[in-house]
Formats: structure tokens, sequence, C-alpha cells
């Protein structure tokens, strides 16, 4: 009975003593913590973090025994923070900072006047503690990096998506650029690296060129496009729309297309845009291309197939006329068929080579073969455009109306007769040829 009495006392004595050094203790820390004198500014900023403001100091910081005021360093910031709340499971990109722990390098462990107990007063500000700042000083800034909303695209402490991004590359911007997204839906064709993603030519934050670019156009496109800067740059033959204001966005969208090659209008309707006019630029007098196809009905093969890029590189050459191959720029040559690689990557380059032919030319009288006659020649052989007109005519055989002389131009008056046909040029007087005779004469012309 006695023993009863006594472990009953005991225990009542010891439940008595913990709840003096346990609960009496910790009252004692409180008070003594935030009071009149000390740490008087503990609670009372605008964000108090939730044990500060219960005044739960001895949750993060332990009395080191026997001493006075003296408490355990805190070594491992986010063990703290892991014995309340849920630890972060870290996966895809961390952010250096929380993969090493340091929760505190961000929050303010007891109070601040941001939300979540951040230690500076703005979000870039807070960035901009660790990262660069050049981030968004050059010369032209984005909207949202500019105004500090960094986490508009960024989150701070990890992320499925690279670069702790929240949202895969161009499903960021369209976030905010709806428009770039309407228009990538409807559009034929998409530019790889705009399909792909938009900061490979655009910077989030800021750049020195306009629109966010690293560089101007072209030399932003040349980064990629090698092969069309040694034909802008290295050609002896430059096409002048290249150097003109918008360069090679005069001819190319660098995001969305309806038409083939990026191109932002039809091939030929895009060359007759500025070729719609006879352009004098450079000593060069070109003559109005579209009054020339408007006129003329019956257009060179490839033309009708509105296709000039087939005799023409349009980005620069090294031949006369940015002619895709060789092609006299002469009147009259000593004739050599390598001087015509042009038409004869689409013809016979026999046409002219034989004196006497049954089947290499319809230009002939009877087996005499007029384009020999005419274009081969060691001195002054005749070139085509002496009879053609390269891209459209109203004569059968594109054979113009007007030979370009020097400064005049002399009629052709070419007719086309059963199996052969009739000119009567200012060269010489009227002739006729028929492919049906067998042996003929045709009279020396001026030249011969
Ligand atoms: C959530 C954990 C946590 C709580 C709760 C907490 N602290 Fe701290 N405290 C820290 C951390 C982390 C440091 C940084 C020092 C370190 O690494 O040891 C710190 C540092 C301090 C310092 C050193 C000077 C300074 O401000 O950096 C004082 C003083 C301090 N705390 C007082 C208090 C008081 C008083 C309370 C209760 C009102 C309190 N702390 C509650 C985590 C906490
Ligand atoms: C003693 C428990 C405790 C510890 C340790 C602790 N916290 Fe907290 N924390 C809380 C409580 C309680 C809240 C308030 C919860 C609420 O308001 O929903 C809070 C709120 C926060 C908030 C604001 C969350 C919000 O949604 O508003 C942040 C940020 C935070 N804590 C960060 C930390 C960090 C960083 C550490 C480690 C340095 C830490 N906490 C340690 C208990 C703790
Ligand atoms: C690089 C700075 C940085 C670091 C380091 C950091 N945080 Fe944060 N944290 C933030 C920012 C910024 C927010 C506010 C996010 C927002 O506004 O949506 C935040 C929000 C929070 C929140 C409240 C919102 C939420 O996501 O639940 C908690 C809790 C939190 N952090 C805990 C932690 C802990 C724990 C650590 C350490 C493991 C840590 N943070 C490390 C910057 C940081
Ligand atoms: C405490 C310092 C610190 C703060 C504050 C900080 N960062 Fe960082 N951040 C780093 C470090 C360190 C790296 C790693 C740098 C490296 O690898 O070159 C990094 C990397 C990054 C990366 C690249 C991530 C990757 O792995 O691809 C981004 C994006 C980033 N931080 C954004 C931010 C943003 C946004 C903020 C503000 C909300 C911020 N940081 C605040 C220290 C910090
Ligand atoms: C419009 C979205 C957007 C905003 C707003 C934004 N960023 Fe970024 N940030 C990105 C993208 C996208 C990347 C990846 C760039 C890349 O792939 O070249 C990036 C990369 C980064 C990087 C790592 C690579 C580098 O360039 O050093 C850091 C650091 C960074 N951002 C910090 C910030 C800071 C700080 C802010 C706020 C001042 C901010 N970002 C605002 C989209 C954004
Ligand atoms: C949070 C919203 C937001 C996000 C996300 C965003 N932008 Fe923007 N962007 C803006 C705002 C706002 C402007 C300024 C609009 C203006 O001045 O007309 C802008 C302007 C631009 C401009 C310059 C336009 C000009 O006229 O100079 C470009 C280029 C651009 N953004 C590209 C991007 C790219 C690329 C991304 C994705 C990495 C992106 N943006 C993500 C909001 C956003
Ligand atoms: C191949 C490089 C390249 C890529 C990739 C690219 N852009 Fe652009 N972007 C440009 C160029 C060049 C301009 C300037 C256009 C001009 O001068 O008319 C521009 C202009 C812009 C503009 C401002 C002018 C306008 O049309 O509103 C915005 C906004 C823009 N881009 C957003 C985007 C978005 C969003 C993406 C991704 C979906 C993207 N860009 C991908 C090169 C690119
Ligand atoms: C980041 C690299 C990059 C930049 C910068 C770039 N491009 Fe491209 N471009 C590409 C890639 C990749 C393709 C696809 C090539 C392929 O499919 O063979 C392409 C294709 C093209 C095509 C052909 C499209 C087709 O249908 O075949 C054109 C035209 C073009 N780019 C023009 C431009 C112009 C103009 C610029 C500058 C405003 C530019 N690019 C800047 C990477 C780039
Ligand atoms: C006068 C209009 C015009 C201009 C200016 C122009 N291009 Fe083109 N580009 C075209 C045409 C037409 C094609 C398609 C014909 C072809 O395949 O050769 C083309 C094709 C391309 C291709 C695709 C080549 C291939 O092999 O598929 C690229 C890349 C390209 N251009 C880049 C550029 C760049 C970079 C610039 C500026 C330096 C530029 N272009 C300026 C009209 C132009
Ligand atoms: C943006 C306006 C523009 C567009 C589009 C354009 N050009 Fe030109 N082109 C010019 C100018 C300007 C000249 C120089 C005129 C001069 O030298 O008198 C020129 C010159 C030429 C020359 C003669 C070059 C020389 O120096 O001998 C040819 C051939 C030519 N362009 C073909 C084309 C073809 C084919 C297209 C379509 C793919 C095209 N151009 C689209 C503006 C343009
Ligand atoms: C079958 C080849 C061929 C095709 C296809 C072709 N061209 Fe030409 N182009 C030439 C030749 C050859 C010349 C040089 C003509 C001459 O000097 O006799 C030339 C010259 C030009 C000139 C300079 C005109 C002048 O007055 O000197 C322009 C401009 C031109 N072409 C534009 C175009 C356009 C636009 C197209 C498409 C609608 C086109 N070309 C299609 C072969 C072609
Ligand atoms: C890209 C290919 C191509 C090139 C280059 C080309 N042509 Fe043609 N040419 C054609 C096609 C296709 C026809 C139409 C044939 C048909 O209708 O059966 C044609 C028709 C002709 C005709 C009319 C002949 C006929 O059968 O109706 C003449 C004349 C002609 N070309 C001259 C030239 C001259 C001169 C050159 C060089 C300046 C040239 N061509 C360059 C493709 C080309
Ligand atoms: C003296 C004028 C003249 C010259 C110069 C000339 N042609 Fe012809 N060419 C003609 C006539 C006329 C015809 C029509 C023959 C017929 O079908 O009756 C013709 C027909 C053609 C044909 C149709 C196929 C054939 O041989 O009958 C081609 C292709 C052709 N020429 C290409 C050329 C080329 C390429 C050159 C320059 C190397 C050239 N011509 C120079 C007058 C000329």
């Amino acid at each position: 009975m006695k023993r009863k009495i006594l472990i009953l006392f005991s225990l009542t004595i010891l439940f008595l003593l913990s709840l003096v050094t346990m609960g009496y203790g910790q009252e004692n820390v409180k008070q003594s913590c935030i009071t009149a004198k000390c740490h008087v500014n503990f609670g009372k900023a605008k964000f108090v973090h939730g044990p500060v403001a219960v005044g739960e100091c001895i949750s993060c910081h332990q009395l080191l025994p026997k001493e006075d005021h003296k408490f355990q360093p805190i070594k491992n910031v986010e063990e703290q923070c892991n014995k309340c709340h849920e630890p972060m499971a870290k996966k895809g990109t961390v952010h250096a900072p929380v993969a090493k722990g340091e929760c505190a390098k961000c929050h303010d462990s007891h109070q601040s006047d941001r939300q979540f107990q951040l230690k500076k007063s703005s979000t870039s500000d807070l960035c901009f503690s660790c990262h660069p700042k050049n981030l968004i000083t050059k010369k032209f800034t984005h909207g949202p990096a500019a105004d500090g909303e960094c986490l508009s695209c960024h989150l701070p402490h990890m992320s499925e998506k690279p670069q702790l991004l929240t949202k895969a590359s161009n499903d960021l911007c369209f976030q905010c650029h709806t428009d770039f997204q309407e228009s990538f839906a409807a559009a034929k064709n998409i530019h790889k690296p705009a399909g792909e993603n938009c900061a490979q030519c655009h910077n989030p934050h800021s750049a020195d060129a306009r629109f966010l670019l690293a560089s101007n156009t072209p030399d932003q496109c040349y980064t990629c496009h090698a092969a069309i800067q040694t034909s802008a740059t290295k050609s002896t033959v430059k096409h002048v729309a290249l150097d003109e204001e918008k360069k090679c966005l005069a001819c190319h969208s660098p995001h969305t297309a309806n038409h083939i090659k990026q191109l932002t209008e039809e091939p030929m309707a895009l060359c007759l845009k500025c070729h719609d006019k006879s352009l004098v630029e450079k000593g060069n007098k070109l003559s109005d291309m579209k009054t020339l196809f408007d006129k003329n009905i019956n257009w060179h093969g490839p033309i009708r197939e509105r296709d000039c890029s087939g005799c023409h590189e349009v980005h620069g050459s090294q031949n006369f006329r940015l002619l895709t191959q060789t092609y006299p720029p002469e009147f009259y040559t000593p004739y050599a068929s390598e001087k015509y690689e042009l038409c004869f990557n689409c013809h016979q380059n026999t046409l002219a080579q034989d004196p006497t032919t049954m089947t290499l030319t319809g230009f002939r009288d009877g087996s005499r073969n007029l384009h020999y006659l005419h274009v081969n020649k060691k001195v002054k052989g005749r070139t085509c455009r002496a009879c053609h007109e390269t891209h459209a005519s109203n004569n059968d055989r594109h054979v113009r109306e007007l030979v370009p002389f020097g400064q005049w131009m002399l009629p052709v008056k070419f007719e086309k007769e059963h199996n052969g046909g009739k000119c009567s040029p200012g060269c010489h007087a009227p002739f006729s040829y028929k492919r049906n005779k067998s042996e003929t004469r045709i009279e020396k012309t001026d030249e011969e």
C-alpha cells in the first residue's frame, strides 16, 4: 500500500517536474526572445513565418547546454525546413541553390515584406542577387523580363522543363503571344527553328538588335544558312534586293508561310512585285518584266511553271544577270558551247554544232543548219538573244519582235511558215527557210 502511494507520488512529482522543465522552460524562451528590449522587430514585418509568429524560436534554434544564451549553429537549413514542411521531391531541372539546400538564400527564416518571406523586395532583385543583371540591360528588352516578371517563365525551385521553364519552348511564348499560336496552327509551312524553339532566334530577356534578335537580318540568318551567305557575299553579281531595307525579309518570312521556301508570296508574283517597272540602279537598266509578261502570251517553258529560279540564282551568282549557269552577256561572241550552259542545261547542246544536219535543229534550210550559221562563228557569233526573247514573246519558238543592237531595236518580223519560217530583219534582206528541201542555197548574210 505504502509502496503504491510512493510510486503514485513520485510519478506526480515527475509529471509536475516535466511540466516545469518543458512547458515552463519553453514559455521562458518565448518570453525572453521577443521582448521590449530583445529581438524587438521579430514578428513586425508584413509576412511573418508561421513558427516565428507564434514565438516558436526553439523549433529551429537550440540552446547549447550550460551556456548562457548561446545557440547551436544551424548547419543544415533544409533539414530545419523539412521538420515541418513536406521535403521537396527534387526532380527534373533543380535550381542549383535548391539542390544544395540553400533555402535561406531566398527565404528569410523569420519574416520579410514579401510573400513567402522572400528576401528581396522584388523577384528580379532576388534573382539578380546571384545572376548577372546584364541579362536585361541590352538595348531592346522583353516586356515581362524588364518588368521583373521572371516567374512568368521560370519556376524558382525546379521544373520538368529545361532552364527551369514553366512550359516547353514555344508553348511558353504562346501563353502571351496568342496571335502567333493562331498563325502557326493555320500556316502551311513553318520555318523549322520557329517550329522548334523561338529562343533560337529571340532572346527572352534582352538583345542588342530589334525584336530581341541576337543580331540583325541577314547576320542572324547566316548563323544557320552558310551557303546563302556564300552566294550573297562572295558572288560577283549581286541582287540589289538583298541589300534593300528589309534584306532577306523582302522575300522570306522568319516564322510561317503559305508558300514554299518560306516565301511571303507565290514565287513569280514575288519577283514581279519589284520587277513591275523598269529598274535603274548601279548602271543597270532592266526591263519591266511584268509588262513583258502581260503583253507577251507565249511564255518560255519554265516560266509557264512560274519558276524563275530555274534560271536565276536570286541570292547572288557568278554569272551575268544572276543566271544559274553561263550565258554570254554580249550580243556577239566567238562560239563555244560552254558559254551557253544555261540553255544547254535543258536544250540539246548540239543545235549549233554541225554546219549541216537533218536532225539537230528545226532552224535549218534543208540540211543547212541556220543555228550553226548564225551562232557558231570564230569571231562574231550571234548569241541566242539576237533572235530569242528568253522570257516571253508573241511569236512561235520565242522569236523576238525586236533585236537589241546597241541603242537600236531592230525589228525581226519573224513569221512561222509551213515547215519553215521567214524573217525580214534589219540585219539582212528577207529570207525564208524550208526544212523539207533536200539541198539548199541560202544567200550570204550581211556578216559572212
Ligand atoms: C524556421 C526556422 C527558424 C525559426 C523558427 C527561427 N529562426 Fe532564427 N534563424 C534561423 C536561421 C536559418 C538563421 C540563420 C543563422 C544560421 O544559419 O545559424 C537564423 C538566425 C537567427 C539570428 C541571427 C541573426 C539573424 O537575424 O540572422 C537570430 C538573432 C535569430 N535567428 C533569432 C530568432 C528568434 C528570436 C526566433 C523566434 C522569434 C527565431 N530566430 C526563429 C532559423 C529560424
Ligand atoms: C516549426 C515548423 C516550421 C519550420 C521548421 C519551417 N516552417 Fe515554413 N512554415 C511553417 C508554418 C506553420 C507556416 C505557415 C503555413 C501557412 O500559413 O499555410 C510556414 C510557411 C512557410 C512559407 C510560406 C508558405 C505559404 O504558402 O505562404 C514559406 C515560404 C516557408 N514556410 C518556408 C520555410 C523554410 C524555407 C524553412 C526552412 C528555413 C521553413 N519554412 C521552416 C512552419 C515551419
Ligand atoms: C532561388 C530562390 C529560392 C530558393 C533557393 C528556394 N526558394 Fe522557395 N520560393 C522561391 C520563390 C521565388 C517562391 C515564390 C513562388 C511564387 O511566387 O510562386 C518560393 C516559394 C516557396 C514556398 C511557398 C510556395 C510553394 O511552392 O509551396 C515554399 C514552401 C518554399 N518556397 C520553400 C522552399 C524550401 C523548403 C527551399 C529549400 C529547399 C526553398 N524554398 C528554396 C524562391 C526560392
Ligand atoms: C542564391 C543564388 C541564386 C538565386 C537567388 C537565383 N539563382 Fe538561378 N541559379 C543559381 C546558380 C548557382 C545556378 C547555376 C548556374 C550555372 O550552372 O551556371 C542557377 C541557374 C539558373 C538557371 C538555369 C537553370 C538550368 O539548370 O538550366 C535559371 C533559369 C535560373 N537560375 C533562374 C533564376 C531565377 C528566375 C531566379 C529568381 C527567381 C534565380 N535564378 C535566383 C543561383 C541563384
Ligand atoms: C518570356 C519568358 C522569360 C522571362 C520573362 C524570363 N526568362 Fe529567363 N529564360 C527564358 C528562356 C526561354 C530561357 C532559355 C534560353 C535559351 O534556351 O537560350 C531562359 C534562360 C534563363 C537563364 C539561364 C540561361 C542564361 O541565359 O543565362 C537565366 C539565369 C534566366 N533565364 C534568368 C531570368 C531572370 C533573372 C528573369 C527575370 C529578370 C528571367 N529569366 C525572365 C525565358 C524567360
Ligand atoms: C508573360 C507574357 C509573355 C511571354 C510568356 C512572352 N512574351 Fe514576348 N512579349 C510580351 C510583351 C508584353 C511584349 C511587348 C509587346 C509590345 O510591346 O507590343 C512582348 C514582346 C515580344 C517581342 C518584341 C516585339 C517588338 O515589337 O519588339 C518578341 C520578339 C517577343 N515578345 C518574343 C517572345 C518569345 C520568343 C517568347 C518565348 C520565349 C515570348 N515573347 C514570351 C509578353 C510575353
Ligand atoms: C529564324 C529566326 C526566328 C525564329 C525561330 C522566331 N523568330 Fe520571331 N522574328 C524573327 C525576325 C527576323 C523578326 C523580325 C521581323 C521583321 O523585321 O519584320 C521576328 C519578329 C518577331 C516578333 C515581333 C514582330 C511581329 O511580327 O509581331 C515577335 C512577337 C516574334 N518574332 C515572336 C516569335 C515567336 C513567338 C517565335 C516562336 C514561335 C518566333 N518569333 C520565332 C526571327 C525569328
Ligand atoms: C537557328 C538556325 C536558323 C536561323 C537563325 C535561320 N534559319 Fe532558316 N532554316 C533553318 C533550318 C534548320 C531550316 C530547314 C532546313 C532543311 O529542312 O533543310 C531552315 C529553312 C529555311 C528556308 C527554306 C525553307 C524550305 O521550305 O526549304 C528558308 C527560305 C530560310 N530558312 C530562310 C531563313 C531566313 C530568311 C532567316 C533569317 C531571318 C533564317 N532562315 C534563319 C534554320 C535557321
Ligand atoms: C528577292 C527575293 C529573295 C530574297 C531577298 C532572299 N531570298 Fe532566299 N529565296 C528566294 C527564292 C525565290 C527561293 C527559292 C528558290 C530556290 O530554291 O533557289 C529562296 C530560297 C532560300 C533558301 C532555301 C534554299 C534551298 O536550297 O532550299 C534559303 C535558306 C534562303 N532563301 C535564305 C535567304 C536568306 C538568308 C536571305 C537574305 C540574305 C534571302 N534568302 C533573301 C528569294 C529570296
Ligand atoms: C524587293 C524587290 C525585289 C524583288 C522581290 C526581286 N527583285 Fe530582282 N532586283 C531588284 C532590284 C532593285 C534590282 C537591281 C536593279 C538594277 O540593277 O537596275 C534587281 C535585279 C535583278 C536582276 C538583274 C541583276 C543584275 O545585276 O544583272 C535579276 C535577274 C533579278 N533581279 C531577278 C529577280 C528574280 C528572279 C526575282 C524573284 C525571285 C526578283 N528579282 C525579285 C529588286 C527585287
Ligand atoms: C529560261 C531561263 C530563264 C527563266 C526561267 C527566267 N529568266 Fe530572267 N533572264 C534569263 C536570261 C537569259 C536573261 C538575260 C537576258 C538577256 O540579257 O538577253 C534574263 C534576264 C532577266 C532580267 C533582267 C532583264 C533585263 O532587262 O536585262 C530580269 C529582271 C529577269 N530576268 C527576271 C526574271 C523573272 C522575274 C523570271 C520569272 C518570272 C525570270 N527572269 C525567269 C533567263 C531566264
Ligand atoms: C530550265 C529549263 C530551260 C532552260 C534553262 C532553257 N529552256 Fe528553253 N525551253 C524549256 C522548255 C520546257 C521549253 C518548252 C518546250 C515545249 O513546249 O515542248 C522551252 C522552249 C524553248 C524554245 C521554243 C522551242 C519549242 O520547242 O517550242 C526556245 C527557242 C528556247 N526554249 C530557247 C531557250 C534559250 C535560248 C535558252 C537559254 C537562254 C533556254 N531556252 C533555256 C526549258 C528551258
Ligand atoms: C538567227 C536567229 C537565231 C539565233 C541566233 C538562235 N536561234 Fe534558236 N531558233 C531560231 C528560229 C527562227 C527557230 C525556229 C525554228 C523553227 O522551228 O522554224 C529557232 C529554234 C530554236 C529552238 C527550238 C528547237 C530547234 O532547234 O528547232 C531552240 C531550243 C533554240 N532555237 C535555241 C537557241 C539557242 C540556245 C540559241 C543560242 C545558242 C539560239 N537558239 C540562237 C532562231 C535563232
